[in-house]
């Protein structure tokens, strides 16, 4: 099997951060997005991936590679617009050929536990198998309609009136029925070719497809929120580890990851958080679930349940709580202040009163 990563798209729920980086490269406990996505894939034996890109595909092949470092072997496929998911599987004709293949959003963040998911379609084999969570208000998603042996009757885009909780998350499972499909379909209201759309089609045409609840973590990561709560998912799972330097007068409480380089000095730190490697944290309160990015500067700061980004540094300010602070973002005061939450942008500067 092989599988199709999906990292194009604006991304603009994601704003600011959508502006200067791909969405599928914010860091979730400081690792791509993507990274995620890609272990695991590879957790589930697939290692040949074809990742489509738009515009912004030069930053996703720098931070990923050939995927050599991660198990797998991309094959970047470019989209020149996004003209929608049905349009994805495509362009990526050629790369699919006639296989079985998992296609996977780009900024979906899931748990483990797709093996057995992964294991009936192999198993089985219907034309498709989309998987669903039940989620209390589906409008936002593509909702399926299953029967009681797991058959689906009827899947809607983003509907109204949802006539079921289950939402169909960024993964699914495809034969080469699919190309049929997609053929046979036109664009949305939204004017994008639709993957449900498709998926009805092999419906109403009388194939096999089938949905599988996954019940583990789950989360479309196109909101600041949602990255937050992503966030703190993975950090629960943290494992401890000391690489950088921690002087006597710091405290480390729980799960800390202090990353190679990373000095830490006159501080606390409360777990489950994770300092990047080379930042500088000096007088400071960081955490529970806060993730510190490299090469960050922090002084006199109170940062918790917060993502930093590379380089960016906090000086002087305290109350930082449920914030993304971009790129090479400086958020300072010039004597002590407080604030609360913050969404800073790359290569921003924020100065709070006192
Ligand atoms: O997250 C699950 C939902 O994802 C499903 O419930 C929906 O049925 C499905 O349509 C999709 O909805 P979204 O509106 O959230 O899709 P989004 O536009 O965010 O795109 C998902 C990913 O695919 C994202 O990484 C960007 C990428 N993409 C998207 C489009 C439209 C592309 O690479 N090319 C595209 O043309």
């Amino acid at each position: 099997m092989k599988a199709l990563v999906l990292a194009g798209g604006l991304g603009s729920r994601l704003r600011p951060f959508s502006h200067s980086m791909p969405k599928q490269l914010i860091p979730i406990a400081n690792k791509p997005v993507l990274a995620h996505v890609m272990e695991n894939l590879r957790d589930l034996g697939v290692t040949e991936i074809g990742v489509i890109v738009g515009d912004r595909g030069g930053e996703i092949a720098r931070a990923l590679g050939d995927g050599s470092s991660m198990g797998v072997r991309l094959t970047y496929i470019q989209q020149d617009s996004p003209r929608g998911l049905a349009h994805c599987t495509s362009i990526a004709r050629d790369f699919l050929g006639d296989d079985d293949f998992v296609m996977y959003l780009g900024d979906n963040m899931l748990s483990s536990g797709l093996h057995t998911i992964a294991d009936d379609f192999r198993a089985f084999r219907p034309a498709a198998q989309v998987v669903v969570h039940k989620v209390a208000d589906p409008r936002a998603f593509g909702v399926a309609e299953v029967d009681e042996n797991g058959r689906v009757s009827r899947l809607v885009e983003k509907p109204q009136h949802p006539r079921s909780d289950l939402a169909v998350i960024g993964v699914y499972f495809f034969t080469a029925a699919i190309h049929d499909a997609v053929a046979t379909i036109g664009p949305s209201a939204r004017g994008e070719l639709e993957i449900t759309d498709a998926i009805q089609a092999l419906v109403d045409s009388g194939a096999d497809v089938r949905a599988r609840v996954h019940s583990g973590f789950w989360k479309d990561t196109g909101k600041v929120e949602d990255v937050l709560d992503c966030n703190r998912e993975f950090l629960d799972a943290l494992a401890p580890a000391v690489e950088g330097e921690v002087d006597g007068a710091s405290e480390l409480i729980g799960a800390v990851r202090v990353e190679a380089g990373a000095r830490v000095v006159r501080s606390r730190i409360e777990g489950p958080a994770i300092i990047g490697a080379g930042t500088l944290v000096e007088d400071s309160r960081i955490g529970p679930h806060t993730s510190i990015g490299r090469d960050c500067v922090l002084r006199a700061a109170g940062v918790d349940y917060s993502i930093l980004l590379d380089g960016a540094s906090v000086q002087r300010v305290g109350g930082v709580s449920g914030s993304v602070i971009g790129r090479d973002a400086t958020v300072s005061s010039a004597v002590f202040a407080h604030c609360n939450r913050l969404v800073v942008g790359d290569h921003a500067s924020v100065e709070v009163a006192a």
